[in-house]
């Protein structure tokens, strides 16, 4: 039997490192259908939002007022996706705006709520410059949950914030109407239930815009905030401030001293989870056009790097936390474009970027290295659902639009929450040129899972012109039926723009099933994400 670990580096990543390559477009997969592994939570399927540039102003809230359909002022059509790819969560406020958010501001009657300063809005071109509103505060985040069926994640303010100040946010969420005063003042603004928030981040990015924090120093500012938790209105699960995955040693230092520093005082203190960032831009192709096939692998290969973040940043946890107490939470991840090529829906729209089918790509490659790390990740957010960076959607006005990284979490939806199952491939690698150095990229990328009488294979084609015919051999059990789906465009650098039609959807696919339920066949088509339901016998 092959252990976890080998079949996560032979599943994804040993091609890469082999090097070897097959002269036919046809490659065998082997899933075991009897030896689920670890549950993969369905919070690694999670969302974040900022109040950045289009994000909450537009992109989500539009006001009870306006003529956009919505739901107390929350976007119609955002409730609807979201609901419709089951959204496990949602972090907010922030991102850096979480260091400068205090969230009295933001709570109480709508016109009454003071502007406030936010650096992101600081290159506005009109009155709004450096302005935050207030309209969208904890009620009207706990309300889009609440319609989705999210689970709130909230980041308290380390950076300009206080414990005392963090520890009142949460009374205001949780604590039982007449209780502590703050509940009470929670119901008089209309909410008699408490919020019941679990996930509370502290701080963010505290190594830079969270506070220019030395690890130690964060590790002190952690225990203070966490301390007198006012734990009598539910447990919190906490999740702290760990490292940037884009510096060039992935931030390994910044682990190791947090964890050493808090190892003084014993295990008890550790954060329940580890707060990993990691955005992917081109680093060796950011000369050549943003629609081309450097750009593109450059992109695709540097995503790849997220695997080597989690297994590292988890070595080094283990020294400290043998039990591994605390897990990981990649709570930013997602492709960062250079910033010529930012701004795409308009100067309001601070970081928004086109979405290409390149980037639902990168998205499935990183979920599937996130489902191979299952029993490691209580979490992951993509940075930001709507006009920000590697979204989901595009939204402006009356007009709504899906990307195509939208459909990527819909094809994988039956793996949140399902067990992760060894899939095995000898693909091999390809050598594409990304600029400045020639990358490998695996043939095939894949993972798999099962809940119950059901199960989920996942693959992505990176090649740009060559398609896949894929053997899967199934053993361990039988498939009764199969259902394919391929999200693709012959023109692999198509751009999703508002106002026209979406312009990449996810079609079927044929799969063949053989007589015994063993063995499938199906085509990989070039630049394309596959996903597979087998119904078992
Ligand atoms: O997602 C945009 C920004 O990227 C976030 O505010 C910050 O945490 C990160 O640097």
């Amino acid at each position: 039997m092959i252990s976890r670990r080998a079949w996560v580096a032979t599943t994804v990543f040993a091609p890469l490192v082999r090097g070897f390559a097959q002269s036919s477009n046809e490659i065998q997969v082997s899933l075991r259908l009897d030896q689920p592994g670890a549950t993969i939570s369905r919070h690694i399927y999670g969302q974040f939002i900022e109040h950045l540039g289009g994000v909450i102003y537009d992109g989500i809230w539009v006001g009870p007022d306006s003529k956009v359909p919505n739901v107390r002022g929350i976007r119609q059509a955002f409730i609807d996706a979201m609901k419709a790819i089951q959204v496990p969560n949602f972090r907010w406020p922030g991102g850096c705006f979480a260091d400068e958010y205090h969230w009295r501001d933001g709570i109480g009657p709508r016109e009454q709520r003071p502007r406030t300063y936010n650096m992101w809005q600081a290159n506005y071109p009109d009155r709004d410059k450096g302005v935050e509103p207030h309209q969208f505060g904890t009620h009207e985040f706990i309300d889009l949950c609440r319609l989705t069926g999210a689970e709130p994640y909230l980041a308290a303010n380390v950076g300009s914030g206080s414990p005392r100040e963090f520890h009142e946010w949460v009374l205001y969420c949780n604590a039982p109407e007449g209780t502590v005063s703050l509940a009470d003042l929670r119901v008089r603004n209309g909410a008699r239930e408490p919020f019941n928030v679990r996930y509370w981040g502290v701080g963010n990015e505290s190594w830079g815009c969270g506070g220019n924090f030395k690890p130690e120093e964060y590790a002190t500012e952690y225990r203070r905030f966490v301390t007198q938790y006012p734990n009598a209105y539910g447990r919190a699960f906490f999740i702290a401030a760990g490292p940037n995955g884009g510096a060039p040693d992935g931030h390994l230092s910044w682990t190791r001293r947090f964890f050493a520093a808090m190892q003084e005082h014993g295990p008890r203190l550790f954060p329940d989870g580890w707060a990993l960032h990691y955005y992917t831009g081109p680093r060796r192709a950011g000369k050549h056009p943003r629609r081309s096939p450097e750009r593109y692998y450059d992109i695709l290969e540097a995503g790849l790097r997220m695997n080597w973040l989690i297994e590292e940043h988890w070595k080094v946890m283990g020294e400290y936390d043998r039990e591994h107490r605390t897990k990981l939470v990649v709570d930013e991840w997602g492709v960062w474009q250079p910033r010529q090529e930012q701004q795409v829906l308009g100067p309001r729209y601070v970081l928004s970027q086109h979405g290409y089918l390149r980037d639902a790509l990168h998205a499935a490659l990183t979920l599937d290295i996130f489902n191979h790390h299952a029993e490691k990740l209580a979490m992951c957010n993509v940075a930001q659902t709507i006009n920000c960076l590697h979204s989901l959607f595009a939204a402006s006005g009356d007009q709504f639009v899906r990307l195509p990284t939208y459909y990527v979490f819909e094809m994988y939806m039956p793996h949140m929450d399902a067990q992760a199952l060894p899939l095995q491939m000898e693909a091999g690698s390809f050598a594409a040129s990304a600029g400045e150095q020639t990358v490998q990229l695996p043939r095939l990328a894949g993972s798999a899972s099962r809940k119950q009488s059901s199960a989920l294979v996942t693959l992505v084609n990176p090649h740009l012109q060559e398609s896949i015919r894929v053997r899967l051999e199934c053993t361990g059990g039988a498939v009764r039926e199969a259902r394919g789906r391929v999200l693709t465009h012959e023109d692999p650098f198509v751009e999703t723009e508002l106002g026209k039609p979406e312009a990449v959807r996810p079609t079927s696919l044929a799969v063949e099933v053989n007589r015994s339920g063993s063995g499938l066949t199906f085509e990989v088509p070039a630049h394309a994400v596959v996903a597979v339901e087998l119904r078992l016998g």
